[in-house]
């Protein structure tokens, strides 16, 4: 190339940066005009409250992160407490793992929280009991139903019970019938975010395996949704459908699959409060933690897992 060509090129080519800078300002004007926070939420799950391990004193700590955080709402992911759902477990281990629950979120008492059942809430062996299975674990919880949608602040929330009967992992029926409608009815025009205690979707069924050393690996429906294809089916003809909050497994993913992030975030009491992989708790790599997410207008979010124990 002539350099008189040069020159002129680079003029051209000076010229287009100048011109796609204002372009980009403008862009970026319009996308902070369009893209407002209007929420900013903490999602704990699997906390597993007890009082052994000191775990209330440490849950309060996260607790008091949260607060300072200056989140609109709590999500919690369920295993709220360490378990009941073993066969030696008495009523009064059951009201005592409640009541580190009641005492630790006296810290956030001003902040609306919401709920899923996990797996180790329900007590079963107290059959007649205020206390047993589901209708215990709602009662203890505050919350209307084992499945409910909600609205806040132009977003949709829809809080599932993945506790199938006999196959977890999964919704019966009646609840996959209430999803379709209430997505039907209440996603058409605002984003939506989901919460199940059990993944819909995750690549720790593969993290987390233990498979023969030829394979093939082997995962549940507590790892990955047994009805994930109908999901994903739903979420193809709404695209509102943007985020999926589950935990259980108590390691942190991220999975992204047909513009629906899938977040598997770790667990609030990491390995159950007890020392762990690290000697700090952490189950595997993922250390205990809580993730905050910013939601805004125009369905768009970020997030972030905070580490509360290790700042
Ligand atoms: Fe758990």
């Amino acid at each position: 190339m002539k350099r008189r060509d040069l020159i002129k090129s680079l003029g051209v080519a000076a010229g287009t940066i100048a011109l796609s800078n204002v372009a980009a300002s403008e862009a970026v004007s319009s996308v902070t005009e369009k893209k407002k926070r209007v929420l900013k939420i903490a999602h704990i799950t699997d906390v597993h409250i007890r009082p052994e391990y000191n775990a209330v004193a440490r849950f309060k700590k996260c607790l008091e992160m949260i607060k300072k955080d200056k989140v609109d709402l709590i999500l919690n992911g369920g295993d709220t407490i360490y378990a009941a759902d073993y066969e030696n477990i008495t009523k009064d281990r059951v009201e005592q793992q409640w009541a580190c629950w009641k005492e630790s979120i006296t810290v956030v008492k001003d902040i609306p929280m919401h709920h899923v059942l996990g797996n180790h809430d329900m007590w079963w062996q107290g059959k007649g009991d205020e206390l047993y299975g589901k209708p215990g674990v709602i009662k203890m919880l505050g919350i209307k139903n084992n499945y409910y949608s909600f609205d806040q602040n132009g977003w949709h929330f829809i809080m599932l019970d993945s506790n199938h009967p006999t196959s977890p992992g999964m919704l019966d029926d009646e609840q996959w019938n209430w999803f379709v409608q209430d997505v039907q009815k209440n996603s058409q025009d605002k984003p939506t975010l989901i919460m199940s205690h059990y993944p819909l979707l995750s690549c720790t069924g593969i993290t987390d395996s233990k498979p023969e050393a030829r394979g093939p690996f082997k995962i549940g429906g507590s790892y990955n949704h047994l009805d994930i294809m109908k999901f994903i089916e739903v979420f193809n003809k709404n695209k509102n459908i943007k985020i999926c909050l589950s935990g259980h497994i108590h390691l942190l993913d991220k999975v992204w699959y047909n513009d629906v992030t899938y977040l598997c975030n770790g667990a609030t009491s990491g390995f159950w409060w007890e020392p762990g992989d690290d000697g700090k708790s952490a189950y595997k790599q993922t250390v205990p933690g809580y993730a905050l997410l910013n939601l805004y207008s125009d369905g768009s979010f970020d997030h972030d897992y905070i580490k509360y124990e290790r700042v």
